[in-house]
C-alpha cells in the first residue's frame, strides 16, 4: 500500500533512469517519452550540460535568502528581460505560484493607483492556471474546484472564442484579462494571433492589464521563446515555469516597468524562489535555448511532426479528429475518449499525456531528433491500425 495521498491516477510503471528523449525501467525497457514531465524537461532527461551546471553550482552554494543579493538570479533576470517584453522578473517555484503572483500584481497595481475596487480578473472558462485556491477559481473548471468552496472571489469568466461575451463581461471592476496563450490542459487550444492582438487592443482601450499565462507554452515550446511573440504583441504580466528549469522547479513572473512600479519591498516574497541552485538550471536552459538555430529547429521539427500527424488524420479520419498546437506543443484530438489510445501508445513504448476534449498531448523535449519523431509517428500509426 502506497503512503502517498491518492491525488493522481498513477500508472504502475516507474523509471530508473532517463536520457534525452527516452526513459528506462528497472528491467531495461525503453520508452520514448513525449510527456517529459508535462513540458518540463525541455532539454530531455539527464542533459549533460544541465547536469554539469547544477553540479558546479551545488559545490558553491545551494540556497541563500532573498534578503541577500543573489548574483545567479540577477543574471537570469537580465537574460529574461533581454529576451522578452519584461523590465523586471520575480522568481517563484512553480507555475501556480507564478500565476497567483500575477493576479496579486494586477490587483496591487490598481490599488496603488487609487482604484482598489478594480480588482477582478477575467479568465476563460475551463482554463488552467494551477491548483492553489485562487488559481482553481481562476480556471473555473468543475473538476478542480469541486469540494474546495467557498469560492475565492475576484474572477469572472467567458467562453473560449466568445468575443461578444468577453467584451460584455468587462466591468469597471475588471483589473486584468488573464488567458493562456495556448490552452494546455484545456485541450491544446491556440488563441489565434488576431485574437491576441484584439485582446491587447481591448485591454488598452479599457485601460486594464493583459496577463498571458505561458507556464506551459513558453520557454521555446512553440518555436519562439514566448508564444505571444507570434502575435507581435507585448503583454503586461507573464507567469512562466515548467521548461525554465529544464526539470528543476522554477517559476517566474515577467512584468513591465509600469506594473513593477507598485511592488515595493515586503509586498511579495518567496523563501525558495530564485535560489542559486535553481538559477543555475535556468541559466543553463537559457544557454541552450539561445544557441544559434535551436528555436528554429523546434519550429521545424514541430511543423514536421504536425504535418505528418495531419497525414495520419487523413488516413484514420474515424479515430483522429484534429491536430492542434504550435511547435512542439501538440494535441491529437480524437473522436472518442483518449484513455485507451494513450494506453496502447504506452504498450508500444510511447508515452503521451491527456488533455481535455479527448486530446492526446505530445510534448517531446525541445531537442528531440527527427528520427525520434519518426519513431513516435510509427507507433501512433500502429496504434491507429490496431485500434
Ligand atoms: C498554463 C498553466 N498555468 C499554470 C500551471 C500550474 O503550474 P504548476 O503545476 O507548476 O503549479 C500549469 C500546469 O500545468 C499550466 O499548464
Amino acid at each position: 500500500m502506497s503512503a502517498i495521498l491518492n491525488t493522481y491516477n498513477r500508472k504502475k510503471i516507474s523509471f530508473k533512469r532517463g536520457k534525452g528523449s527516452f526513459l528506462y525501467t528497472e528491467n531495461g525497457k525503453r520508452y520514448l517519452d513525449f510527456v517529459q514531465g508535462i513540458a518540463v524537461n525541455c532539454l530531455g532527461h539527464s542533459n549533460d550540460y544541465l547536469n554539469k551546471a547544477i553540479y558546479k553550482q551545488s559545490k558553491k552554494i545551494w540556497h541563500v535568502s532573498n534578503v541577500f543579493t543573489i548574483p545567479e538570479q540577477e543574471k537570469l533576470a537580465k537574460r529574461l528581460k533581454k529576451k522578452t517584453f519584461a523590465n523586471y522578473v520575480a522568481f517563484q517555484n512553480s507555475g501556480a505560484e507564478a500565476t497567483e503572483a500575477a493576479i496579486k500584481f494586477a490587483r496591487k497595481y490598481f490599488y496603488s493607483k487609487g482604484q482598489p475596487k478594480k480588482n477582478r480578473v477575467l479568465c476563460i472558462n475551463n482554463s488552467f492556471h494551477g491548483r492553489t485556491l485562487a488559481t482553481i477559481f481562476a480556471g473555473n473548471n468543475k473538476k478542480s474546484t469541486e469540494g474546495f468552496y467557498p469560492k475565492v472571489d475576484g474572477f469572472d469568466h467567458f467562453n473560449f472564442g466568445d468575443h461578444k461575451e468577453l467584451e460584455k463581461t468587462i466591468t469597471s471592476k475588471t483589473a486584468a484579462i488573464m488567458v493562456e496563450t495556448i490552452m494546455g490542459e484545456g485541450g491544446i487550444k491556440v488563441i489565434p494571433d488576431f485574437c491576441l492582438r484584439g485582446l491587447r487592443k481591448l485591454c488598452n482601450k479599457k485601460k486594464i492589464l493583459l496577463i498571458l499565462d505561458e507556464v506551459q507554452c513558453g520557454i521555446g515550446r512553440t518555436g519562439k521563446f514566448m508564444a505571444y511573440e507570434y502575435a507581435k504583441i507585448k503583454p503586461d504580466i507573464v507567469p512562466i515555469a515548467k521548461g525554465l528549469g529544464g526539470g528543476f522547479p522554477i517559476g517566474a513572473v515577467l512584468v513591465t516597468k509600469k506594473v513593477a512600479s507598485v511592488m515595493k519591498p515586503g509586498t511579495h516574497g518567496s523563501t525558495f524562489g530564485g535560489n542559486p541552485l535553481a538559477m543555475s538550471a535556468g541559466n543553463a536552459v537559457m544557454d541552450k535555448l539561445f544557441k544559434k538555430g535551436f528555436l528554429r529547429n523546434v519550429k521545424k521539427n514541430g511543423d514536421y511532426f504536425s504535418d505528418k500527424l495531419e497525414e495520419l488524420k487523413i488516413r484514420y479520419p474515424k479515430i483522429i479528429k484534429e491536430v492542434r498546437g504550435q511547435g512542439l506543443l501538440i494535441g491529437l484530438a480524437l473522436h472518442e475518449d483518449q484513455s485507451t489510445f494513450i494506453k496502447n501508445l504506452m504498450n508500444n513504448k510511447l508515452l503521451a499525456v491527456k488533455a481535455a476534449e479527448n486530446v492526446v498531448r505530445l510534448l517531446p523535449p525541445l531537442n528531440v531528433t527527427k528520427k525520434e519523431i519518426n519513431l513516435a509517428l510509427k507507433i501512433i500509426n500502429k496504434v491507429c491500425v490496431d485500434y
